[in-house]
Formats: structure tokens, sequence, C-alpha cells
């Protein structure tokens, strides 16, 4: 027989939590969590797994603590005159973000972020012992400057979130939010481009915010545009300070050598990899322009995802189309489904399935 949770003595603050939880169903096409349904180009593969299997002949070795030549790969990935001493790296930015709270968040302490926001910042939060704020987001889910740097002002967060595209909602983030907020906080301020490469090419990331901001971090993940998620590595950009703080909490030897050599040996094929970030762009904006002729709202967009309104009963809709073989995510929005952008096929199924359902509100 099988404890009860209630029966261990489990932390208090950890009682009535509900674990991180999009369902994994094995269906055809599953457009749920954001993920990059094109698999690493065949080119691409053959080089990591040379470099794989080179990195097993001394798997017997703990792996380079500081994965130099990775944080070196992402510098040059990254541009505006980085350094590696300026890059850290985990499994999966998850682990970036918990990593950030372990060293300045923690128990007595507060995070933030502007709700709707990625359903992690909170569940990381007080898994790291945090207190969790909800900031407010005005219309269409967007922040204005003036409005961001009241609230977080009068919050006072030892961190900040900012998902900039925001998840679940695809709203994008002006850097003026993000400097406003940065001269309003008092502690760091995390600025999450989980989804930076599928924004307009010319508009300009928060690494350039950097210089002369030592609480100011911008974090990254392979899984979305690398299409690297089952690999888990993502990275952040911050002063070489902040990289201090990470290595205090970090368990030793983090990031595995089979790790470390797949994903450096990805990024060198960077432009190849992301060859697919295109596609994925025409297919969301496919998807925004479809739905709206079928009498849905979407949102704007800068993600490999949509957000769109409209739907009388999210979860049954959801449901519906879940019987066609499509999975997509009610992410507790009234009214509000968001679906990824698969290839062009996944796309078409989504489409065809959601126009055979009448759901609107
Ligand atoms: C905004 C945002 N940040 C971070 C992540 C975590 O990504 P990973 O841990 O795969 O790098 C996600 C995943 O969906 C996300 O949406």
């Amino acid at each position: 027989m099988s404890a009860r949770l209630e029966d261990l003595p489990l932390r208090d603050d950890l009682r009535g939590m509900t674990p991180y939880g999009a369902p994994q169903a094995p269906l055809p096409v599953a457009l749920n969590v954001n993920e990059n349904t094109h698999p690493v180009p065949q080119e691409v593969a053959d080089d990591i797994l040379d470099a794989v299997a080179l990195a097993l002949r001394d798997v017997n070795r703990y792996p380079d603590r500081e994965f130099t030549a990775l944080r070196e790969g992402f510098a040059d990935y990254l541009g505006h005159g980085l350094s590696r001493e300026q890059l850290w790296a985990a499994n999966g930015s998850n682990e970036v973000l918990q990593h950030v709270l372990q060293a300045f968040g923690g128990p007595g302490r507060t995070a933030f972020g502007f709700a709707p926001t990625y359903s992690m910042y909170p569940l990381l939060t007080r898994a790291t012992g945090a207190s969790w704020i909800a900031g407010t987001r005005g219309h269409d889910y967007t922040v204005s400057a003036d409005d961001a740097a009241e609230q977080v002002a009068a919050a006072r967060p030892d961190v900040v979130f900012l998902c900039a595209p925001n998840n679940p909602t695809g709203t994008p983030m002006s850097l003026d939010v993000i400097e406003a907020v940065y001269d309003a906080a008092p502690g760091i301020v995390v600025v999450d481009e989980a989804y930076w490469e599928f924004a307009p090419r010319d508009e300009r990331s928060a690494l350039t915010l950097l210089p002369d901001r030592e609480r100011l971090v911008v974090s990254r993940t392979m899984s979305k545009a690398f299409a690297f998620a089952g690999a888990r590595v993502g990275y952040l950009a911050a002063d070489p300070a902040v990289i201090d703080a990470l290595r205090l909490v970090r368990l030793p030897y983090h990031l595995s050598a089979l790790t470390q050599a797949a994903a450096t040996a990805a990024l060198t094929h960077a432009p190849v990899m992301l060859r697919m970030v295109d596609e994925i762009i025409a297919q969301r904006d496919r998807i925004g322009a479809t739905v709206a002729a079928l009498g849905y709202q979407p949102h704007e967009s800068w993600t490999n995802f949509v957000l769109f309104g409209g739907v009388a009963e999210p979860a049954v809709t959801w449901q519906e189309l879940y019987d066609r073989g499509v999975l997509i995510r009610d992410v507790g929005i009234p009214h509000h489904l968001r679906v990824t952008a698969g290839t062009e096929e996944e796309t078409t199924a989504f489409l065809d399935a959601l126009a055979s359902i009448d759901s609107r509100s």
C-alpha cells in the first residue's frame, strides 16, 4: 500500500501545491507545450552524434564544471560583445531560473511577474522557499512602462520575471518597460527571452540593455527555436558577478558531458538549426489569420504559438480537438485556448479540426 502525500512530513509550504503537468498524450498532432515540432536537421544530427561519441570516451570522468566550450558557443551565438564570463547554462532554462531564485530569492523573499505569465515562475518561486506576487496586465495583456514601474515599486520584489515575449499570451514587451522596471526594482530583473528568435528581426533584444545594469539577467533556451527541448539546455547572460552568485547554488557538474557536447555541436550549426524558424513564423501567422476568419480573436504573438479568445467553453473544445487527434493547451484563461505553430501539415490538421467544431462564444 502506498502512503498519501498528506501522510508524509512534507514541507508546510509545499502542501496543497500541484506539480507542473501539461498532458503528455500520444496524439498524432501535439501542439500543446510550444515545442519546435521540426526534427533536428540530419546534417546537424550527424555532427552531434560524433561529438557525443567523443564525449562518451571520457564519460568515466566528471565533466568540465565550467562548461567552457559551451559558454563560448553561447557568447558567439548571442553576439552583443558578450564573453563567456557573462554566460551561464543549465538543464533547460527552468533550471537556469531555479538557480537565479536559489541565489537571489529563497525563504523570506519575494518574486514578481505580470499575470498571466509562464506558469513555472510561481512554482519555481515557491519550491525555492520564496513567495510569489502576481502583478496585472492592461488591455490585450500589454503592460505600460509607467504602470509596470509603479507595480514593481509598490511590491519591492527581490526577483522580477519579465517574460518577453510573454507565455501564454504571445505579447511583446518593449525595452522601455524593461528599463522602467529595472529602475524601479530593488533586486534582480530577469528578462525571459525563451521565444526571442520568433520576434521580428529588426527588434532589439534586452541583451542590448545589459551594459551597466548589474542586476539585469537575460535568459534564453535551446528548447524552442533550436528544436532541442529533449536535450534540456537553457542559458542566460548577465554581469560576471551574477554568474559567480549562480556558482554558489548549482550542483557540482550539473551539466553532463553528453549535454555539453551535444549543445556545443548544435551551436556551431546555429543557422541550420534555426532554418525552420521562418517556416514556424509563417504557420503562426497562418493560425492567427485562420482562427480570426473562423470567428475567434487571436492575440498578437511574437512567439511560436497563438492564444485565441472567443471560445465558449475551452475545456469542451479542448476535448473535441483531442478526440480528433489534436492536442493543444487550455491555459486556464476564460474563453481562451493556446496552440503551438507546428509543421504545415500539423497546423492544417489543427485548423481543419477547429473548423469542424462550432465552439465560438
Ligand atoms: C517563457 C518560458 N520560459 C522558460 C521555459 C522553459 O524552457 P526550457 O526549460 O525547456 O528551457 C518555457 C517553456 O515552455 C517558457 O515558455
